[in-house]
């Protein structure tokens, strides 16, 4: 087949996405299709090669695994300063019409959040991973714990806090501490604070105001982090992350080494079985196609509270959902395969 990865994008998760894309552009190659990467913005002058060379990943592909601890924000601006639309409608969505399938290795806004995913429908282009309603749901914290608490799916109690002078002054007094404050749409933990003090939180939600427009602040659940992917349907046995130092942020999830990853997870058996099902039933709930993974707090008694859901999870070399998928045998070329094969069926 012809494939396009889809990698970049203008979210604060755009080198993750690098690292995403330039894994699964060569696992698919490796599977014997043609494949090409292109940023979802810039197109392929980024990597220097010209639109003609499309089709013909050169060897090798350029270094583009995480090198920073914290997100590049100032070459997401940078991106979003080149964002043109000539440049997304004659070089991308081409590239995208002649492939057989775009691979979405995007994270984030605009390429997590049902928008790229509504253009290509309106065009006729195939993709993996969840269409546009599941997608914009999922990217959406607060949309999707209302479902799941709707469910019966146990997830800490939230609020929606629009980052205004009075709403700000209002939570600062209200809140009970501890709390997380999250930017409601993002990904990777950027935007995410653990506030113990009234200090903190003072800190984060003025923090955040970089950030976008609007904030989750939920109580927080002190417990061990596990994750629940779902592959084809099915779910895949839970991870548990043990960071170093810390909470799992974005150093901690892209620093090779920074945080312990065990899979099959080391957990009592029915709080296995609640994430896997309740992973599962988010899944459908959402209608989301192919894959998806389920982010979850284990509390001392055991009970696993659900966080959220990703729609596009990383693919990058310590991400999870492919860690999950190779203990049950799921190897990462065959993965990113099967992924292929699941969003076309
Ligand atoms: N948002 C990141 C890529 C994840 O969920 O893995
Ligand atoms: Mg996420």
């Amino acid at each position: 087949m012809n494939i396009v990865v889809l990698a970049g994008g203008l979210s604060p998760e755009r080198n993750v996405s690098f690292a995403s894309g330039a894994m699964v552009a060569q696992a698919l190659q490796r599977k014997g299709h043609q494949v090409a990467m292109v940023d979802l913005y810039l197109g392929l002058e980024d990597y220097g090669h010209p639109l003609a060379d499309l089709f013909r990943l050169p060897p090798p592909l350029p270094d583009l695994s995480i090198k920073e601890e914290e997100p590049d924000l100032e070459a997401v601006k940078a991106a979003r300063k080149l964002q043109s639309g000539s440049i997304f409608g004659q070089g991308v969505l081409a590239a995208c019409q002649m492939a057989d399938v775009v691979f979405n290795a995007l994270h984030g806004e605009s390429g997590e959040d049902g928008r790229i995913q509504a253009a290509f429908d309106m065009l006729g282009i195939a993709y993996t991973g969840s269409g546009y309603l599941g997608s914009a749901i999922a990217m959406d914290k607060n949309y999707t714990k209302q479902l799941a608490a709707a469910e019966g799916i146990l997830t800490p109690q939230w609020r929606t806090v629009k980052l205004t002078d009075r709403e700000i002054e209002e939570v600062e007094r209200s809140e009970p501490l501890p709390c997380v404050v999250k930017i409601h749409n993002g990904g990777s933990s950027v935007g995410v604070f653990i506030c113990r003090t009234g200090e903190e939180l003072h800190k984060a939600l003025r923090e955040c105001r970089r950030l976008g427009r609007q904030v989750l602040v939920e109580q927080f659940v002190e417990g061990r982090d596990f994750f629940c992917g779902v592959l084809d349907g099915e779910s895949l046995p839970p991870i548990e992350v043990i960071p170093k130092t810390g909470f799992y942020d974005y150093k901690n999830k892209y620093v090779a080494g920074a945080s312990l990853e065990v899979c099959p997870a080391q957990v009592d058996g029915k709080a296995e079985a609640q994430m896997r099902s309740a992973a599962r039933r988010i899944h459908e709930l959402l209608g989301l196609t192919a894959y998806s993974r389920s982010d979850f707090v284990l509390d001392k008694d055991n009970r696993p509270w659900f966080l959220e859901v990703n729609t596009l999870p990383g693919m990058t070399d310590t991400s999870l959902l492919p860690q999950e998928a190779a203990a049950v045998g799921v190897d990462y070329d065959t993965l990113c395969q099967k992924i292929v094969d699941a969003s076309l069926e």
